[in-house]
């Protein structure tokens, strides 16, 4: 088989998250010209922002066959083209301090770390294989960098774990918790973002990519009627409301941006509410207090 034909056949094998982009061609179509018949019922977001699980150890087992799609080529060229590549390295950029990543796979976002400003890097998915691949990544990502000096091996920790136990990790102890393409794949994706919010401090971040419905309620259509079976093949649930799942976390979103016709979104967020509230010392005067004022200026004297 030709060199082509094997990349793209992977490509249409697997159907990755980074096989959004000739996804998306098809559905873009589809949402321009298919019109539902009437009367039928729609799906809305909010009423399954979760939809189908499949238990953990079935996903574990299903993510143990994927490490080499997940760092093949035709992944990373349809990331590239959907525009999560891009994402990535503006997301990742902003990780600082000492880092949680979640279901990190094959360690994808290593080459996106900025280096000089991350102290610590612990790294978890629940998939053996997925850790032993992040771990030959990471070998040969050291050996680069410790050649120029960045990366101190001691401070990078890779461990097989499941992101819905992290009772290990204290309150308020990482400045910056990542998960990148994890939520769709979690039994219970509120619970495990309530724990990201546990463990990030109160000046830190979380920094999510993820990809699910878009909010378009054509291409969600096409999206919802394929999402069983693509869960029960993958553990993969790739119609969820991931903003209505940051938002019932109680986390603060500060900035958001998507791509893929809204199926890809990436989520600044925050453990607490920073933004500007109108401070107590302007607050406007009471009427007792306008009346005392306006005697004071009079003198206490009325005419
Ligand atoms: C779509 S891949 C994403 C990998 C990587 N973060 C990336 O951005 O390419 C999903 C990953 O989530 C992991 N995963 C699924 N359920 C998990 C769980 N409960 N706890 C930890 N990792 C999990 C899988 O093993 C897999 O590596």
């Amino acid at each position: 088989m030709s060199t082509t034909r094997r990349f793209f056949g992977k490509a249409f094998k697997y159907f990755g998250v980074g096989v959004v982009a000739p996804f998306c061609g098809v559905a873009a179509a589809y949402s321009v010209f298919h019109k539902p018949p009437t009367g039928t019922a729609t799906i809305t977001l909010k009423d399954t922002p979760i939809g189908p699980t499949i238990p953990r150890e079935q996903v574990a087992a299903k993510y143990d066959e994927l490490p080499d799609f997940f760092r093949s080529k035709a992944q990373k060229f349809g990331e590239y083209m959907s525009g999560i590549t891009g994402l990535r390295y503006s997301l990742i950029a902003r990780a600082y301090g000492d880092v949680l990543e979640l279901a990190c796979g094959p360690a994808s976002n290593l080459e996106f770390y900025q280096l000089r400003i991350v102290n610590k890097l612990v790294m978890c998915d629940i998939s053996p294989k997925m850790i032993e691949a992040a771990k030959e990544q990471a070998l040969a990502f050291a050996i680069e960098r410790e050649s120029r000096g960045n990366l101190r091996p001691k401070n990078l920790q890779l461990k097989v774990k499941d992101a819905h136990d992290m009772s290990e990790f204290a309150d308020a102890s990482f400045d910056t918790v990542v998960d990148t393409f994890g939520l769709c794949s979690y039994e219970d994706p509120v619970r495990v973002l309530q724990e990201m919010k546990r463990i990030v401090k109160p000046t830190g971040f979380v920094l999510l990519l993820e990809h699910g419905a878009s909010g378009i309620q054509s291409l969600d259509n096409i999206i919802y009627s394929g999402v069983e079976r693509h869960a029960a093949k993958y553990g993969c649930v790739h119609n969820r409301d991931i903003d209505e799942l940051v938002k019932r976390a109680g986390l603060f979103v500060d900035d958001t941006k998507k791509v893929a016709f809204g199926t890809v979104t990436a989520v600044v967020a925050r453990p607490i509410d920073v933004q500007l509230v109108p401070s107590p010392i302007k607050r406007e005067a009471t009427e007792a207090e306008k009346e005392a004022a306006r005697k004071s200026r009079s003198g206490g004297h009325h005419h």
